[in-house]
């Protein structure tokens, strides 16, 4: 069977590092060898990036900046970790990938679409996943969770990072790129309802995984 791609995408608080660690768990007990992926990062210069566009001392990034930092981070990952693994028959499960460049830079800072595609084209050297889980919820309930873990409690408050700043419109946007995404691409995308419990949510996402596990035997 050769290696896949899964990527898993999501707003403010749906639960993404539950769900990955899960799901992780999920691969290696059926016995699939499997890689863990985040962006931006994941490389010494990835995370270099990270920092960088992370930091809410950068405040006045313009978006055509931060869109070419997340694939130039996004380039290095892709040659230096993703396609060697997953020529060496290890699958990659990746803390967001490129459409996370359509949601936030494109839904959420205005960026065209043609241009991320033509920045995809160029820089993902036609890797695409073959499964996407999106984790989705109402704005309001995720940016809720985040409120309550922090101990803050303040939506701008030092210990948020640049994005996590921006207002309810900007992850309106994210989240109305994010769905019509899916809604484009439902083969590759499986949309979870992440308002639920954690264990639901994890259930949900496993058996997208499952699915995929035996579209892969049946069509190695
Ligand atoms: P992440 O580590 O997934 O943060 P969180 O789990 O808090 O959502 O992602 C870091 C931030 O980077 C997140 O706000 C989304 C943003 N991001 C982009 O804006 N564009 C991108 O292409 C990627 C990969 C991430």
């Amino acid at each position: 069977m050769n290696a896949r791609l899964i990527t898993l995408e999501g707003g403010e608080g749906a639960g993404k590092s539950t769900v990955l660690a899960g799901v992780y768990e999920h691969l290696q007990k059926r016995g699939i060898d499997v890689l863990i992926t985040r962006e931006p990062g994941g490389t010494r210069l990835g995370e270099a990036v990270r920092c960088l566009v992370l930091d809410p001392e950068q405040g006045d990034l313009c978006a055509e900046s931060e869109l070419l930092l997340m694939f130039a981070a996004r380039a290095q990952l892709v040659r230096e970790v993703i396609c060697p693994a997953l020529s060496s028959g290890v699958w990659v499960l990746a803390d967001r990938y490129i459409d996370a460049s359509y949601a936030y830079q494109g839904g959420g800072r205005g960026q065209p679409a043609e241009r991320i595609s033509e920045l995809e084209r160029w820089a993902a050297v036609g890797i695409k996943p073959d499964l996407t889980v999106l984790l989705d919820l109402p704005v309001p309930v995720g940016r809720r969770r985040v409120l309550q873990r922090n101990t803050q409690g303040d939506p701008a408050g030092p210990d948020r990072d640049r994005i996590e700043r921006e207002n309810d419109a900007f992850f309106d946007r994210v989240r109305a790129v994010y769905t019509a995404r899916a809604r484009a691409e439902p083969e590759r995308f499986r949309v979870i309802d992440a308002s639920r419990s954690p264990d639901r949510v994890l259930a949900d996402a496993s058996s997208a995984v499952d699915e995929l596990i035996v579209r892969c035997e049946t069509r190695p």
